[in-house]
């Protein structure tokens, strides 16, 4: 089985956790874009949900399928989020973002009773870091903005590349809030607290792909089948 399959299998689990009626956030990514579509079957089988994606992509996605899409606006708390992540670690913090929707996803999560975190194997790490962490900041002094992301993290411990991320084109990427994206090779990430109390700090800074506290079980799919570890208690079980 590929990557592909595994993400696809996690997926799948957590469409387990989806009840009649619930309000949920949709992620933005490989791994959500598989849950999307097997939500999508459920849907067209006559599942009612409301759903609120988390980038445009997404809801593009969520619209073909037929599924009903709301905002938070509109619906002002959901019931669980299913989204992937870029890394996690053994207390369910993430690195998020590598798809460039961070900020919708950490806003959508936050309005959520739950968050559910769907990933394959490779994805889990002992320490956060080794993907380069996305910041997303405003377009207006962003150079600036960076010298201070850099000196604010060295403050928190850590230091590395920190790059504007660029399209095939080598035009800058710019979210779907019209913002950019430094991602930091920071490599070890040891205290990502401090971290995410560093960036707050820079006005530049919109958000950053740190998730901290927002997970509440995570979905793995791997060779050895699917493993569920939820906030604060370690392995679940494999299925
Ligand atoms: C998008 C994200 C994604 O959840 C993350 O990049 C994981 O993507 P994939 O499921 O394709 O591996 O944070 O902003």
């Amino acid at each position: 089985m590929s990557a592909d399959d595994f993400k696809r299998q996690a997926a799948a689990k957590a469409l387990e956790f989806v009840e009649p009626g619930m309000k949920l956030g949709l992620g933005t990514g490989s791994t959500a874009k598989h849950f999307v579509d097997l939500l999508g079957a459920r849907v067209k089988a006559g599942l009612k949900v409301l759903c609120v994606p988390t980038s445009e992509a997404t809801r593009r996605q969520a619209a073909a399928l037929a599924i009903p899409l709301t905002t938070l606006d509109e619906v002002l708390q959901l019931d669980l989020t299913i989204d992937g992540a870029d890394e996690f670690d053994g207390d369910l913090r993430l690195i998020k973002g590598g798809g460039g929707a961070l900020l919708r996803e950490k806003i959508v999560a936050a309005a959520s009773e739950r968050m559910i975190v769907i990933a394959d194997a490779s994805k889990r790490v002992r320490m956060l870091g080794a993907f380069p962490l996305p910041v997303e900041v405003v377009r207006f002094g962003a150079k600036a903005t960076r010298v201070m992301i850099e000196e604010l993290a060295a403050d928190a411990g850590c230091a590395g590349d920190i790059s504007l991320r660029l399209k095939t084109d080598g035009q800058p990427f710019v979210t779907d809030g019209g913002n950019y994206i430094y991602d930091c090779a920071f490599g070890s990430i040891e205290e990502p607290e401090l971290l995410d109390e560093a960036l707050k700090v820079v006005p530049g800074v919109v958000e950053h792909g740190l998730f901290l506290g927002l997970a509440d079980l995570a979905i793995i799919g791997s060779p050895a089948g699917v493993e569920m570890i939820e906030a604060g208690f370690g392995v679940d079980d494999a299925v």
